[in-house]
């Protein structure tokens, strides 16, 4: 199957670029690289060694999707957005721009060419957890930055194509994913970000009283569940959670990351609106519809993500 993924270059995106690539499908990666790198792409081979194309572009382009979409992909697995709360409140017209308009663009192209759009949200629509149950996808939802009130209202329009054309649209709403390739700067990701300052010598930095709960999913996980609910007939019409069931206060993370060796400091969120005070998913949907179920567990994702870091700071690759 010709596959279509949308920000392919990214973190998540190269991780579900190899997957589909391992299963011997043909893909196509659009990506306007404002986030993504050309690089996280390198040395990815079907085992007939073909590589995947990648097309360097907006979503926002609809001449460049026309012509994307003229040999019908089989699916659109649509990542690309702009991915930072902090940028969303900053400059929530932007936000709206990519993470609506650029979905619903893809949603026009896929109602014309008959594609499957897989649409990866976030588990950030969701309010946060009460007592000890996980979210499921009945869960109440409460987006608390223009970042989650695009999403939700990118997936809006996913189920009414679906409703309204038959175009065929599975919701998927990943929780805090993390792994290697992840951006380890100011725009990373929490983990990532910790290893490396622990890495380098520095204090980590919580933000808040670090009591804020994360269920964090190792990328390759993630990547896993993406693509069986690309391929699965039983998803399309879903929203389904990728999650693990677990969560970890921030602050118990950064202690057990600093293990002694660096100190923790609290400073104040920066968006402490924006902050949901816990997160943890229930997935019995993923396992039951996509035979999913997570299998790395945190302290291995740690290590894996640890290990990871050290090679690239060697090799001054990732930021
Ligand atoms: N990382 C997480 O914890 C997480 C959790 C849940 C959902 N998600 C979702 O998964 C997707 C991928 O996230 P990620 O963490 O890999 O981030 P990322 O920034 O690494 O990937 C996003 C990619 O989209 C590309 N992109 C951005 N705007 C574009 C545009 N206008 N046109 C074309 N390409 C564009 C970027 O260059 C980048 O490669 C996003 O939709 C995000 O909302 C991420």
């Amino acid at each position: 199957m010709l596959v279509l993924v949308t920000g392919g270059a990214g973190f998540i995106g190269r991780w579900v670029v190899k997957r589909f690539l391992d299963l011997g499908h043909v893909v196509r990666v659009i990506d306007n690289l404002s986030g993504g790198r050309v690089e996280n792409l390198d040395g990815l081979r079907s085992a007939d060694g073909r590589g995947p194309e990648l097309v360097q572009g907006d979503v926002r382009d609809p001449r460049l999707l026309a012509s994307l979409f003229a040999d019908r992909p089989g699916a659109c697995v649509h990542l690309a957005a702009r991915v930072n709360v902090q940028s969303s409140l900053d400059d929530p017209a932007t936000d709206f721009s990519v993470n609506v308009v650029g979905t619903h663009l893809l949603l026009e192209e896929c109602r014309r060419r008959e594609t499957r759009l897989v649409f990866v949200s976030t588990c950030m629509v969701y309010a946060a957890a009460v007592e000890d149950e996980g979210i499921n996808e009945n869960s109440p939802l409460l987006p608390l930055s223009p970042y989650a009130g695009g999403k939700l209202a990118a997936e809006s329009l996913c189920l009414a194509y679906q409703r309204a054309y038959g175009t065929p649209v599975v919701v998927l709403r990943p929780f805090n994913t993390y792994g290697p390739y992840q951006r380890f700067d100011g725009e990373g990701g929490v983990i990532p970000v910790f290893l490396h300052r622990v890495q380098s010598g520095l204090p980590l930095r919580v933000h808040g009283d670090g009591r804020q709960t994360r269920d964090f999913l190792f990328v390759e996980d993630c990547a896993d569940f993406i693509v069986r609910a690309s391929l699965s007939d039983r998803a399309i019409g879903l929203v389904i959670n990728g999650a693990t069931g677990r969560d970890v206060a921030v602050g118990d993370l950064a202690k057990a990351i600093a293990g002694g060796s660096v100190p923790v400091e609290y400073w104040p969120s920066p968006h402490p609106r924006s902050e949901i005070a816990r997160l943890v998913g229930d997935c019995r949907l993923a396992r039951d519809v996509l035979d999913w179920r997570p299998s790395v567990s945190l302290p291995e994702g740690l290590r894996l993500t640890s290990d990871w870091l050290r090679r690239c700071a060697g090799g001054g690759g990732a930021r």
